[in-house]
């Protein structure tokens, strides 16, 4: 059986990258697949961050979950820190995991930086977190963006670890999903840097909340260089390909067909095509968000009811990892 699993930190606000390389793929995968997904606030907790605004950002987090048109019914939606497996095979897992392999980890040394002594534990963790939520459901696959990839491989490495180590074949390997036609969208601003929360640029983003006009004024300001055609060439033209890979995703379609249908246009017609694309796909999802944001008792009773659920699956599996380790009496 495929079971689903994915999560997204609460940690600023969801933009076109989480939308495009994650949501969109987690509402694709609602349909045919047992699916879980969690707003991470545990791991929210391993940068500086504001107390006074986690639990908020939690429920935009949420709000942005259903307003991309994930269904509260097919699928489990809650945040990490309202199910205690989360943490309990968190430490069994790191008690398995060698350093070395955490020393790999580039998304560790992008977030520590110079100071590598100065870094947290947690930080130094997250990986082996991560990990846990994706074994302690038992799940198989799990769609995620490209920045993902290296820490889906550790997962799988621990799970492995798990299953030699007591000799059993408990934890399935998940299988990483990274998929569509924008798995790393890049900044607005800049074509060699990934679209992210942090950036200081608002420019470089589009969020999830931004209104039409915000939106399509950031794509008509998005930069290109002076070739004047429509092409697909991310080594010579960054920016510009980035674009086509946008399009491409929000029309549902490939890179190559955008590329066709505007052999023949100019670069800034195709700008202009694609500000009122972004305008029509997320508009609706900002809009939504902020009817959600206006009703937080029917978000929060979402995460409660999704946080039960959770809870129902990862308990017993907690339950069964704790007896294979030797915790729990058989
Ligand atoms: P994060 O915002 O780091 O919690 O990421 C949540 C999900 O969004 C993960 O699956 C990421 O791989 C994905 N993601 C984040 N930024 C981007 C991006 N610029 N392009 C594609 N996917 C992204
Ligand atoms: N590390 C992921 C990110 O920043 C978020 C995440 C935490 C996650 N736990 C997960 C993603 C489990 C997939 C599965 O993007």
């Amino acid at each position: 059986m495929k079971r689903v699993f994915s999560g997204i930190q609460p940690t600023g606000s969801l933009h076109l990258g989480n939308y495009l390389g994650a949501l969109k793929r987690f509402v694709a995968m609602q349909d045919d697949h047992e699916c879980i997904y969690c707003i991470v606030d545990l791991h929210a907790l391993t940068m500086p961050h504001d107390p006074a605004g986690l639990a908020g950002a939690t429920r935009e987090a949420a709000a942005g979950f259903l307003a991309s048109g994930l269904d509260p019914e097919r699928c489990v939606v809650f945040n990490q820190s309202r199910c205690p497996m989360h943490t309990r095979l968190g430490w069994m897992l790191a008690c398995l995991t060698p350093l070395g392999w955490l020393n790999r980890m580039t998304q560790f040394k992008e977030k520590a930086g110079k100071k590598r002594d100065g870094a947290s534990l947690g930080l130094y963790g997250y990986p082996v977190l991560q990990a846990a939520d994706i074994l302690g459901y038992r799940a198989t696959h799990v769609p995620v963006g490209e920045d993902q990839k290296q820490h889906l491989e550790l997962s799988r490495d621990i799970a492995g670890a798990f299953n030699r180590r007591f000799g059993v074949d408990f934890f399935p390997l998940p299988e990483p999903v990274i998929a569509g036609e924008a798995t790393r969208v890049m900044s607005l601003r800049d074509g060699a840097r990934k679209m992210s929360k942090s950036d200081e640029s608002d420019y470089a983003r589009i969020n999830l909340t931004d209104d039409r006009d915000t939106i399509a004024r950031k794509v008509r300001k998005a930069r290109t260089d002076s070739e004047p055609g429509v092409t697909w060439d991310p080594e010579a033209r960054p920016e510009a390909s980035n674009l086509v890979a946008i399009y491409a995703a929000l029309a549902d379609t490939t890179r190559q067909a955008v590329v066709d249908e505007y052999a023949s246009a100019r670069f800034s017609d195709f700008k202009a095509r694609l500000a009122e694309l972004a305008v029509e796909k997320l508009g609706p999802v900002g809009e939504e968000m902020k009817r959600l944001a206006a009703d937080p008792a029917y978000v929060d009773g979402v995460l409660a009811d999704g946080a039960r659920r959770a809870h129902a699956i990862a308990g017993p599996i907690q339950a069964e990892a704790e007896e294979i380790v030797g915790l729990l009496a058989p």
